[in-house]
């Protein structure tokens, strides 16, 4: 964080200012600003409001109940997520419209209306119940962004199954990793799905990790169809496997949706964090769907006419949040794409806008540096004039970034929505209200209404630039972390009495605007991704030529960050292109591709202090190409030296 202070004070220079435009914030969603005020001086009664728009079975008697660190949410409270993401709509004589319009990367499309999406939900659900699924058992879901992912998961929420999503780029040892830790009975996976013009094959990856999940009983298999089930064979045991399709044609149409209560699991997702297990981050059903439902409506200013795209994985929280369950309990109509943006060309994206009217365009910082590099002549090709409100999450944007998306992409005329938020806290947390905020390119500006966030110093003291602290407690923040709850408290409530340690650190500039600073821990923001350093450190040290390894971030022009390792080899172990290569593609077979260094240096010795302490920042230092600070507690100054050589010769 230090090192970076001579750029964000040029960044808090900054002072361009875009008001809401004026027809835009007439019709918004949110344009009283008075809100604030009134989230702020009743947040229960606040998020009271929001909830009640939402169906319940029965209604809570309680808004909230804090035990630091546990809150419970509209206790006594029944609901079910599925019926508001679906049976709501279709009961409200909604049913024709649009839920998912959904295009595969070769092309192929399908729509499905929000009554057609119930009824394959409904069959599916009913699928899963004859493999043995209930109420609380855990299904893990291994899917390529097909229609199949949104059923499954609303699958799992209508009869009380809590999901798992494991993001289809993982290998199958963090798949196996996660089904043992979620203690999974099904899996759902696919043949497999494309990925810039290859298959990713996801049943053959599935195969390898249920050699290693034994609590798995059932694996569902969807055919993701056309070529890639032509060429792609699959082998299906007896009795364990089960085709998708058979399943669904099999089952009865109806499935009455489970009466949930308000604190029920819905959801486990695995997220790295500073050790090297990844942890299950747990989402309930009111609070969360209460979240999502608002952060939707009010941050992307949903109105019937709207055609809103989210280019997230369901892998990850935005796809959960904003693909999914955000926009389908509004009765949005969602795209959903497969593929890669550059796939078949670098237009993808914006013929994708222009072929199914997108109004509202949700993606993040680092495609859109990508992008920018590819040139304007992309977007140029295509016709955005529908577009009329942008969004970005996932990493910090840079002002530079978010001109380019504001001029060539938004026309100047659309708002931007900067989102910061978290896998924990299940929803959006700081953003601009597109009718009412004026924003600055770079900061996500203010607290949602009702969200109440500090800066802090180490000490608990409030100041203005340190780590940001959430102070109260809000409906979609994580419950626990799953089988672990010391981990939650240790993570996240153990800096401060009672008070959420996020793990970012952020500044408040004279407008009391916040600027999010990046990771304050040891956990990497790759391209969006995150990735603890200890994951990719003990994928490094599963190598049998490793004896010890150190990770570090490293600024990356389009990833934001990019991954540096430091590698000691075994001794007698000679150093080689190949062996680096090698070593890379053991990290991306243990882990998945997405956690592969960038460069890989090897070293006889990582700086250590006397107590034996490895030194990363000193190695951040390095990696950067910077002036290297203090050494004097090293146990052997001269290996910096010989680092920043070694390093400078892999640079040059
Ligand atoms: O560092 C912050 C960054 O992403 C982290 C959360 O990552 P994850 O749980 O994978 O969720 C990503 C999608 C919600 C945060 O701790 N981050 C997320 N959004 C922003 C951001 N950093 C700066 N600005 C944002 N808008």
């Amino acid at each position: 964080m230090s090192s970076d202070s001579g750029a964000l004070d040029d960044l808090l220079r900054e002072d361009r200012r875009f008001p809401p435009p004026r027809d835009f914030a007439d019709r918004a969603v949110m344009n009283d600003p008075s809100v604030y005020e009134r989230a702020a001086s009743d947040p229960e009664g606040y998020w009271s409001t929001w909830a009640s728009e939402l169906d319940w079975f029965e209604p809570w008697h309680t808004v909230l109940e804090w035990t630091p660190p546990h809150a419970k949410w509209f206790l006594g409270g029944k609901l079910n997520v599925s019926h508001n993401c679906l049976d709501r709509h279709v009961q409200a004589g909604r049913g024709d419209r649009p839920a998912l319009l959904w295009e595969g990367e070769p092309g192929d499309t399908r729509t499905f209306t929000y009554a057609e999406l119930l009824a394959e939900v409904c069959a599916f659900a009913n699928g899963l119940k004859s493999l043995g699924v209930g109420k609380g058992d855990r299904v893990t879901i291994y899917l390529p962004m097909v229609p199949e992912a949104a059923v499954a998961m609303l699958a799992c929420t209508r009869i009380g199954a809590v999901h798992s999503v494991v993001f289809g780029g993982f290998s199958p040892d963090s798949l196996a990793d996660r089904n043992n830790d979620a203690r999974a009975k099904v899996l759902i996976t696919a043949d497999g799905g494309w990925r810039r013009g290859s298959v990713v094959a996801l049943k053959e990856n599935a195969d390898a990790a249920l050699e290693q999940s034994p609590t798995i009983e059932h694996v569902v298999v969807v055919e993701r169809g056309g070529a890639l089930s032509a060429q792609t064979p699959v082998t299906m045991v007896p009795g364990r496997d089960h085709w998708y399709h058979e399943l669904v044609s099999a089952a009865a149409p109806d499935c009455p949706a489970e009466s949930m209560d308000a604190e029920d699991l819905l959801f486990i997702l695995y997220t790295s964090g500073t050790t090297g297990k990844p942890k299950g981050v747990v989402h309930t059903t009111g609070g969360y769907l209460t979240q999502v439902y608002a952060t939707t409506k009010a941050v992307f200013d949903l109105h019937d006419d709207d055609v809103y795209w989210c280019t997230a994985d369901v892998g990850w929280v935005t796809g959960h949040s904003y693909i999914v369950y955000g926009p389908l309990a509004n009765c949005a109509q969602v795209v959903m794409y497969e593929g890669a943006p550059d796939f078949p060309d670098r237009g993808r994206f914006w013929q994708l806008c222009e072929k199914y009217g997108v109004t509202i365009f949700y993606t993040a910082p680092t495609a859109i540096r990508a992008f920018m590099r590819w040139g304007d002549s992309w977007p140029g090709q295509s016709d955005l004039s529908k577009l009329r409100l942008l969004g970005t999450v996932g990493e910090p944007i840079n002002p530079e970034a978010w001109m380019w998306y504001h001029r060539v992409i938004g026309g100047e005329r659309c708002p931007i929505v900067d989102t910061w938020w978290q896998t924990e806290t299940g929803a959006i947390m700081i953003t601009p209200l597109p009718g009412l905020t004026e924003t600055k390119p770079g900061t996500a500006t203010r607290p949602f209404p009702g969200i109440q966030v500090a800066i802090k110093e180490e000490s608990g003291q409030e100041t203005s630039a340190g780590y940001l602290a959430i102070t109260t407690p809000w409906p979609s923040m994580l419950r626990t972390v799953w089988g672990d709850d010391e981990r939650f408290r240790s993570t996240y409530w153990s800096k401060w009495e009672n008070v959420y340690f996020a793990g970012d650190g952020a500044k408040r500039d004279e407008d009391g605007y916040l600027w999010i600073l990046g990771r304050v821990d040891d956990v990497l923001n790759v391209a969006g991704h995150r990735i603890g350093t200890m994951e990719v450190e003990s994928a490094l040290v599963d190598h049998p030529s490793v004896v010890e390894a150190a990770v570090v971030g490293k600024a990356h022009e389009i990833k934001g960050e990019s991954i540096a390792a430091f590698v000691t080899l075994k001794e007698g172990i000679a150093t080689s292109d190949a062996l680096m290569a090698e070593l890379r593609d053991h990290v991306g077979k243990k882990i998945g591709p997405i956690a592969k260094p960038e460069i890989v240096v090897f070293t006889a010795d990582l700086p250590k202090t006397r107590s034996g302490k490895i030194m990363r920042r000193l190695l951040r230092d390095i990696a950067e190409g910077r002036t290297v600070g203090d050494t004097t507690t090293l146990a052997d100054p001269a290996v910096v030296r010989r680092l920043q050589q070694m390093h400078e010769e892999k640079e040059g």
